[in-house]
């Protein structure tokens, strides 16, 4: 991939695709291509299709996706399954009739088997149940990861799936009801201090693992994985290390400065014992996380603190 290769970044709005865009442009590339959901609905075909024969970009990372929380999962199942489908295939297959010299796909680490042994390889998936709660997501990732390996049988295209680990990070999702594990505790710890409350309650027992790999460390994998012909495969991307649900919250507890106490309630559930990728892979590649969680959540909390609070309260009010 050469400075001005033409370069499409599917969902630049999003936390993933936005890292992308602010990596490509600090590594030097200049001809970057974006579209809004309003200039290209990728969820249709003609639209895509008619898009890719126009401006027939070089490289194409594709991290536009219908993303949500366990709730949004379960009552837009339909609407999970559809649209992902319909992205990744209208990409994808655009990508092949417009001879694209490369593709990043990402999936998701959820993907893999519910009770997957640990830490995860590659080679589980497709080994065992699904999560049920985001079953028609998985389906639809699932299919977008064979149809890479499918296209490369059969095509001989470039096309490169990968699976990143929980993410967190500027551009993050800070709804309370519909966010993961780490935005969810900034939000509440960060109005815990601001209205002076004693206590934050946290969900479940706090002993489960998670791990948790900052946006701009994705981002730089992505463009590394883009960069290097020897990755081919179906590629995990996390740090490989895991903390506790405790060993977060006293951590967001001092970030935020909240200085009341944190309470675990116990009679909410705990979820998965434990997540965590096996990297293996990716660092033998070349590539290793580098951001220490610590310091990917004062970032994240300072973003947080200057550019989504007032949108949130403005929302929630
Ligand atoms: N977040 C995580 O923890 C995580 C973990 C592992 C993997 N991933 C993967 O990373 C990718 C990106 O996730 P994210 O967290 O960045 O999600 P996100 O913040 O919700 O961003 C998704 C982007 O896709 C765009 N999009 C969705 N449907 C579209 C459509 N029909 N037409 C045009 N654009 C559309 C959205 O546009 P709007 O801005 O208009 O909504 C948004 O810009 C996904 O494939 C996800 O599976 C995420």
């Amino acid at each position: 991939m050469q400075e001005s290769s033409k370069i499409f970044v599917a969902g630049h709005k999003g936390m993933v695709g936005s890292a992308i865009v602010r990596e490509l442009e600090q590594q030097g590339y200049t001809n970057i291509v974006t579209k809004t959901r309003t200039e290209l609905d990728l969820v249709n075909q003609a639209a895509v299709a008619e898009f890719f024969t126009r401006e027939k970009p070089e490289f194409v990372f594709l991290a536009a996706a219908k993303v949500g929380g366990i709730e949004a999962n379960r009552s837009q199942l339909g609407a999970f399954t559809y649209e992902n489908l319909q992205i990744q295939n209208n990409i994808i297959h655009s990508s092949y009739v417009t001879g694209v010299a490369r593709l990043i796909f990402l999936a998701s680490s959820c993907i893999y088997p519910r009770l997957a042994p640990q830490p995860i390889k590659e080679e589980y998936l497709l080994t065992g149940a699904l999560e049920p709660t985001n079953y028609g997501y998985a389906i639809a990732k699932i299919a977008g990861v064979k149809m890479c390996e499918a296209y490369r049988t059969q095509y001989g295209c470039d096309f490169v799936p990968l699976m990143p680990t929980n993410l967190y990070g500027i551009n993050d999702n800070f709804d309370l009801t519909n966010s993961h594990v780490l935005p969810a505790l900034l939000r509440k710890f960060h109005e815990a201090k601001i209205s002076g409350q004693k206590t934050v309650e946290v969900w479940g027992s706090g002993i489960p693992k998670r791990e948790l790999l900052y946006v701009d460390d994705l981002a730089e994998a992505c463009v590394f994985a883009m960069t290097n012909p020897n990755i081919t495969e179906l590629t995990n991307i996390g740090t490989g290390e895991d903390v506790t649900i405790r060993e977060l919250a006293e951590t967001i507890k001092r970030i935020t400065g909240f200085t009341g106490e944190i309470v675990f309630n116990t009679t909410k559930p705990d979820g998965t014992p434990r997540k965590v990728l096996d990297v293996s892979k990716i660092n033998s590649a070349g590539w290793k996380a580098k951001t220490k969680l610590v310091d990917g959540i004062r970032e994240t909390y300072g973003w947080y603190c200057s550019n989504q609070k007032s949108k949130i309260y403005t929302h929630s009010t």
